[in-house]
């Protein structure tokens, strides 16, 4: 485990050693949280490196990463802990049959329970990266138990006490806003908005991420993607289809964007039909005729 970064420069660049590019604000707020041990809960658009930071700075810190992906009727059995039902038996059996008795609190010790990635995250050494991702998937109540853990890094558990971190884990919080998180949550973490990329930090994360990229059409495709984000559609594409899509044209030999290229790969851009018909024709033949002058600008 490495120390934690003694800036926000620092946090930047262990960040970018790991291939992770981030905002200014980002690398202030992940420094902050870190600094003062709070929660970080990012939002953001899908596809803006919401999740991809947790395993950057898991990797940058030289902490293990827990992984907490959340979804529908999550619940504590899954989340947190549970109780080994089964070598609970066992255990009864066993004394049974040697004549002896066990006592619930015998039964219900340290030994007998399951950890799940919310308690390994209090128990685990050097002190993780836990990652609760899309916790807007997972309902209300669920919210309500992560507030204990929120604010003191600690869990009860009714049979046997307050489990509490030695050294507090790094939690990142990430949604996609399919509904609001609670304000009691919302109180106890730091927050960031992760925006979609400016050109140029685009264009810096394309070639971090594909060093074997060319130079032009590397370029081509952030002046493409970024004119497409002006544009009204119901899905805009992130980082993450920018890239996808970076990696389908270099695998067909592509070296700059004509209007073939693009009709034949829209569909690694745009997921709906409605934003590819609306993309597909003119509109792409301006984005790319747009591009062009960028370039030659
Ligand atoms: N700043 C960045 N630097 C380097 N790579 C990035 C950056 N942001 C995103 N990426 C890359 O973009 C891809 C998508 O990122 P990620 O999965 O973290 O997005 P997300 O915001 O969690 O999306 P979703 O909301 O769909 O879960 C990943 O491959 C990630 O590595
Ligand atoms: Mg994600």
């Amino acid at each position: 485990m490495t120390p934690s970064p003694a800036s926000i420069d620092a946090t930047a660049t262990a960040l970018q050693a790991q291939g992770y590019l981030p905002s200014r604000e980002l690398a202030t707020a992940a420094f902050l949280a870190l600094r003062l041990a709070r929660p970080l809960l990012l939002e953001g658009a899908p596809g803006t490196g919401k999740t991809a930071i947790a395993s950057a700075l898991a990797a940058a810190l030289q902490r293990p990463l827990i992984r907490l992906q959340c979804y529908e009727g999550l619940d504590l059995a899954s989340a947190a802990y549970e109780w080994n039902y089964a070598r609970q038996m066992i255990e009864i059996r066993l004394a049974q049959a040697g004549g002896a008795q066990r006592t619930a609190d015998e039964l219900f010790a340290r030994r007998f329970l399951i950890e799940r990635p919310l308690l390994q995250a209090l128990t685990t050494t050097p002190a993780p990266v836990l990652l609760i991702d899309e916790l807007d998937r997972a309902d209300a109540p669920f919210e309500a138990f992560l507030l204990e853990f929120l604010a003191d890094f600690q869990l009860t558990i009714p049979e046997l006490g307050t489990i509490t971190a030695a050294t507090p884990p790094l939690v990142v919080l990430t949604s996609n806003r399919s509904r609001e998180i609670h304000d009691a949550v919302k109180r106890r973490c730091l927050y960031h908005w992760l925006d979609y990329p400016d050109a140029d930090r685009e264009l810096a994360v394309l070639r971090a991420r594909l060093p074997g990229i060319d130079a032009q059409l590397a370029a081509q495709v952030v002046a493409f993607v970024q004119g497409l984000r002006q544009l009204d559609l119901y899905k805009l594409p992130g980082l993450a289809e920018t890239l996808d899509w970076s990696r389908a044209l270099v695998e067909l030999n592509a070296v700059s964007l004509d209007p073939a290229t693009v009709q034949s790969t829209l569909g690694v851009l745009l997921k709906y039909q409605d934003d590819i018909a609306r993309v597909q024709g003119s509109e792409a033949a301006r984005l790319l005729a747009e591009m062009r002058q960028v370039a030659r600008g």
